[in-house]
């Protein structure tokens, strides 16, 4: 084989983030903008690496060389080469995306026989080695693709069958520093632990009440309830004036609900909202200084493109 070449796709969190890494469910979905990573061979001494300009090195080289510490093949013999189709500051999750694809390239070069969950678990391992923490979503989205109900412990990935949700995505233009806000929140949880969890389980009891409500595609209370989740988040201290704004805005405008979606304080937010009101919806949210994303999601994981 001379070359190989795996893509994966960026994720939206529906519901359910930050209450994730302390052991809740979350709701993630898999978009249609993707990673790719291709693996070809090489004559170089060492593993050698072409990313875009501005992409984090450290998480591809994470997957790269644990995997081979791993499987104690030597770090040498090919070149790894990555692109993105979307804007790392969008908080789509193009990390974890890389490092999904990457571990999926590796298993494919070396013709192992890998599942979907081992290099699950590989792909959270070196996540976590670079950001310290993480609950994994991300990778799960990447791999597993669709829309997935997840928990930490287990781990627990539970596929959704749903139709297309009516969502509205604006970036607020803030890329979020996901790795100091989860140390921040770490900090909080040692401080206050009572009131953390008391946030992170009302915040998991939204998550079951929304998972039939997604299926029936009840959009009026699934639009409800991610205003029950913003109020936490925010209680949290993880939304900004911008994200407040742009959320306003579309609700304004006729959204049936918003939320803000990943790390907070920056990246994106998420809006359900009736066909008829979109455009008004996404009027609104650039307004206020929002970048409206045009996406589709629930879309495949990983996988082969050549
Ligand atoms: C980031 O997409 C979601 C967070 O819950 C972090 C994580 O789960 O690792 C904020």
């Amino acid at each position: 084989m001379n070359s190989v070449t795996v893509s994966a796709p960026g994720k939206l969190v529906l519901f359910g983030e930050h209450a994730v890494v302390y052991g809740r469910g979350a709701i993630v979905t898999a978009m249609d903008q993707r990673v790719r990573v291709t693996i070809e061979a090489s004559e170089q001494s060492d593993v050698s690496y072409e990313l875009p300009n501005g992409m984090d090195d450290r998480f591809v080289r994470a997957a790269v060389e644990q995997t081979l510490v791993e499987w104690k093949q030597p770090l040498k013999g090919f070149l790894v080469r990555t692109s993105c189709a979307f804007s790392e500051s969008f908080g789509f999750g193009s990390s974890s995306a890389v490092v999904g694809a990457t571990v999926m390239a590796l298993r494919e070069w070396f013709g192992r026989k890998d599942t979907k969950e081992d290099l699950f678990k590989r792909a959270v391992t070196a996540i976590r080695f670079v950001q310290g923490k993480g609950s994994g979503i991300d990778a799960a989205a990447a791999l597993f693709g669709k829309t997935v109900y997840f928990r930490m412990n287990g781990p627990v990935v539970e596929p959704m069958i749903l139709s297309p949700l009516p969502l509205v995505v604006g970036y607020s233009g803030q890329k979020a520093d996901t790795p100091s806000i989860l140390s921040e929140i770490a900090a909080k949880m040692t401080a206050q632990p009572e009131r953390v969890n008391r946030i992170y389980d009302a915040i998991d009891t939204i998550v079951t009440e929304v998972k039939p409500k997604l299926l029936e595609g009840d959009f009026e209370r699934v639009g409800k309830l991610m205003d029950f989740n913003q109020e936490y988040l925010r209680d949290l201290g993880v939304s900004s004036e911008k994200l407040e704004a742009m959320i306003a805005a579309a609700k304004k405008a006729g959204a049936w609900g918003a939320k803000l979606s990943g790390a907070g304080r920056g990246d994106s937010m998420i809006a359900v909202a009736p066909e008829e009101k979109r455009r008004a919806v996404e009027q609104a949210i650039e307004s206020v200084g929002g970048k409206v994303i045009r996406i589709l999601h629930n879309t495949e994981g990983a996988g082969v493109e050549a």
